[in-house]
C-alpha cells in the first residue's frame, strides 16, 4: 500500500512519538526523525543501513533556530543571510546546550545544520516545532530520491510511517556543505546545490578543500578541521555500472548524454538538451532511475564541463561510478 500523503498535522505527530517521516526538501526527500531522541535516531540508520560514523544533518526552520544549535563565525552568519532557506548546509561547533541526539552527531563535537527552502519541508518543521534529523530518503550508497514515488517503491517505505509529498525536487542534488573552524576559515565538505563560486563571492574569498585544508594545518593539525565522515568512494550509485566521459554508447549500454551536440538515435536520455547546469543536476538522479530500471548493465554518461553545479555532477557521478564495497572496493 501507498504511503504518500499530503497530511503534514500528521506527520508531525508522528515525528513527536518517535517515527520515521520522509519529506521533500528542494534538493532530494529527506528520511527525518526526532534530531534530539536518540531513539528516534537510530530508526534512521536501521533503515537505512547507514554506518553509525556517519552524522546526520539537523534541519531547522530558520537561521535563528540553527543559531540556537551551533556557533556561527561571522563569515557563516553572511552565508545563512545569502543562501537560507536553501540547499546550504553549515558545520560549525555545536553549542554546550544544543539539544541534539549524540547518536545523531556521530559523537563529533561539531553539527550539520540546515533551513530548506521547500514550503512542504518549512510547514512540517513549524508544525513540528523541534529539529529534524534527516538523511537523503534512499538506502546507504544508492541513488538519492527526487520523488515520493522514488521512496515509496523502495524498501525504506516499510520503515517510516508516511512519505509526504511535494512533487520533483526542484535542485535535484544534495545541499553543499560548508565548515567552519574556530578561525572561521571555510571548507567545501561536499559540493552540492548551490555552486562552489555562488558560495566564494559571498565570502570574498576562496572555499578551502578538504586535502588544501590539511597540507595547510599540517598532519597533526589536519585531525581538527572540519571534515565529511560520511563522503564514501562509492555513493548514490544505481544498480547499474556507469561508465563516465563516454562520447557515445557502446551496443547494448543506455547513454546519459548533455548539451545539444549529443548523438542523437542512440538509447537514453539527455540530462540538459540545451546545454544547462543547473537542469542537468535537476534530472540527474531521476533520469539514473529511469535508465537503471531498464535492466541494462551500463549506462554510459557524457562528460559534463566541471563549473558551476558540474562540479557537484561530476562529484556524484564519480562517487555512483566508484567499485562498490560489495564488489571488492572500499568500505
Ligand atoms: O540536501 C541535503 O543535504 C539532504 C536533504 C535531505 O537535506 N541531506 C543529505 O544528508 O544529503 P546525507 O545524510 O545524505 O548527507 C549528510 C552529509 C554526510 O556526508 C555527513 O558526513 C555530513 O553531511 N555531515 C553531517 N554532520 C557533519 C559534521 N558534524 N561534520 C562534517 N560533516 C557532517
Ligand atoms: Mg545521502
Amino acid at each position: 500500500m501507498s504511503k504518500i500523503s499530503s497530511d503534514i498535522k500528521a506527520a508531525a505527530e508522528a515525528l513527536r512519538r518517535g517515527e520515521l517521516v520522509v519529506f521533500p526538501t528542494e534538493t532530494v526527500y529527506g528520511l527525518g526523525a526526532d534530531a534530539t531522541s536518540d531513539a528516534a535516531v537510530s530508526k534512521i540508520y536501521a533503515a537505512k543501513g547507514r554506518p553509525a560514523t556517519n552524522p546526520l544533518i539537523i534541519h531547522v526552520a530558520d537561521a535563528k533556530q540553527a543559531e540556537a544549535l551551533i556557533e556561527m563565525p561571522e563569515a557563516a552568519r553572511r552565508l545563512a543571510a545569502a543562501f537560507w532557506p536553501g540547499p546550504l548546509t553549515i558545520v560549525a561547533p555545536a553549542r554546550q546546550s544544543a539539544p541534539i541526539s549524540a547518536i545523531a552527531r556521530a559523537g563529533l563535537p561539531t553539527l550539520a545544520v540546515r533551513v530548506p527552502s521547500h514550503p512542504v519541508a518549512q510547514e512540517l518543521l513549524r508544525a513540528f516545532g523541534g529539529p529534524v534529523a534527516a538523511p537523503s530518503a534512499n538506502i546507504s550508497g544508492r541513488l538519492s530520491p527526487t520523488e515520493a514515488e522514488h521512496v515509496d517503491e523502495s524498501p525504506l517505505a516499510e520503515h517510516v510511517a508516511l512519505i509526504l509529498d511535494g512533487a520533483e525536487c526542484e535542485v535535484g542534488l544534495e545541499s553543499t556543505i560548508v565548515g567552519f573552524d574556530e578561525t572561521g576559515a571555510a571548507t567545501l565538505l561536499r559540493p552540492g546545490g548551490i555552486a562552489a563560486e555562488e558560495i566564494e563571492k559571498v565570502l570574498g574569498a576562496p572555499l578551502l578543500r578538504p586535502q588544501e585544508a590539511s597540507r595547510e594545518a599540517g598532519a597533526n593539525e589536519a585531525e581538527k578541521r572540519p571534515t565529511a565522515p560520511g563522503q564514501l568512494r562509492s555513493h548514490y550509485a544505481p544498480r547499474a555500472k556507469l561508465r563516465l566521459n563516454a562520447a557515445h554508447p557502446e551496443p547494448g549500454e543506455m547513454f546519459l548524454a548533455f548539451g545539444p551536440d549529443a548523438p542523437h538515435d542512440v538509447p537514453g536520455l539527455n540530462l540538459s538538451p540545451s546545454g544547462d547546469l543547473a537542469e542537468a543536476a535537476a534530472n540527474l538522479y531521476a533520469y539514473l532511475h529511469i535508465l537503471d530500471e531498464t535492466g541494462v548493465d551500463t549506462i554510459a554518461v557524457a562528460p559534463i564541463p566541471n563549473e558551476g553545479l558540474g562540479e557537484a555532477i561530476n562529484d556524484r557521478l564519480r562517487r555512483a561510478a566508484a567499485p562498490r564495497p560489495d564488489e571488492g572496493g572500499e568500505g
